[in-house]
């Protein structure tokens, strides 16, 4: 049984790889900014019998991180896998971004994915660990009207790309995983995508992640 903590795990592909790898026996620590989205999946796992642990955490900001892993230490919760999953979109003509829109995607799918990485890597690094960053195909190729959201992925996969450098040695590994549209909250707020219901689900995504995954650098999902 492996400790797995999931940024991002109240909804869409965090919530469906929690429940997943809840299924396989392992503890999942869920982690988002909205109690009720994460008291609910945290809910369904248990029903299930799995083991859940959720804590409140916004990742973009150090301090809150901070204070999860001292919380998670008073828990004796030490993970061995850290699943930077929580992200953000902004999609349309770059002039018609607002200065708001691009702090937050910066904010939460690149600053977010490395202040996580800095706070859990010393834990990492005591148990031979992982990090999995969940990129996106945005992370391979620029999109029209994607400009602020691919450049965040294309940041994070340089960072990953960069990981495996830096943490050779170490016992740590870091694993870049590429997929295509899911439907999901993330398109809630936007008309960029004309049928969102046609996407594959998030369930189809976790379950094809976890299947691919053997511990490789890269997991490609889609291209
Ligand atoms: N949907 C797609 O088509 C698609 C395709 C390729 C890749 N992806 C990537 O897949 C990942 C998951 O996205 P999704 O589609 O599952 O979207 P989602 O359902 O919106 O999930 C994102 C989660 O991140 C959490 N989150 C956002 N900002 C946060 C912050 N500052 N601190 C902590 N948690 C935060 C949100 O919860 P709270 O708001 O409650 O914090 C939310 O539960 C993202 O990295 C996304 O870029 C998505």
């Amino acid at each position: 049984m492996k400790t797995i903590l999931i940024t991002g795990a109240g909804s869409g592909l965090g919530a469906e790889l929690a429940k997943q790898w809840a299924t396989k026996g392992h503890h999942v620590v869920l982690i988002g900014r909205t109690k009720q989205k994460l008291e609910s999946i945290d809910k369904e796992i248990k029903d299930n019998k799995g083991i859940c642990s959720i804590y409140e955490c916004d990742i973009t900001n150090p301090k809150e991180l901070k204070k999860l892993k001292q919380a998670m230490d008073r828990d004796n919760l030490q993970i061995h896998m850290l699943v930077n999953n929580a992200g953000s979109g902004t999609f349309g003509a770059l002039e018609d971004i607002t200065i708001s829109d691009i702090h937050k995607v910066i904010d939460t799918n690149v600053k977010g994915t490395i202040f996580a990485t800095q706070t859990f890597l010393p834990t990492l690094k005591s148990m031979e660990g992982r990090i999995m960053n969940i990129i996106s195909t945005a992370g391979l190729k620029g999109k029209n009207h994607e400009t602020v959201y691919v450049a965040s992925k294309y940041a994070i996969r340089g960072f990953t790309e960069s990981l495996w450098k830096e943490l050779e040695g170490t016992g740590v590994s870091a694993t870049a995983v590429y997929m295509g549209g899911m439907n999901t909250p993330f398109w809630a707020n936007s008309d960029h995508i004309n049928d969102v219901s046609r996407l594959k689900s998030p369930f189809e995504k976790a379950l094809q992640i976890i299947e691919e995954d053997e511990g490789q650098n890269e997991i490609f999902i889609d291209r």
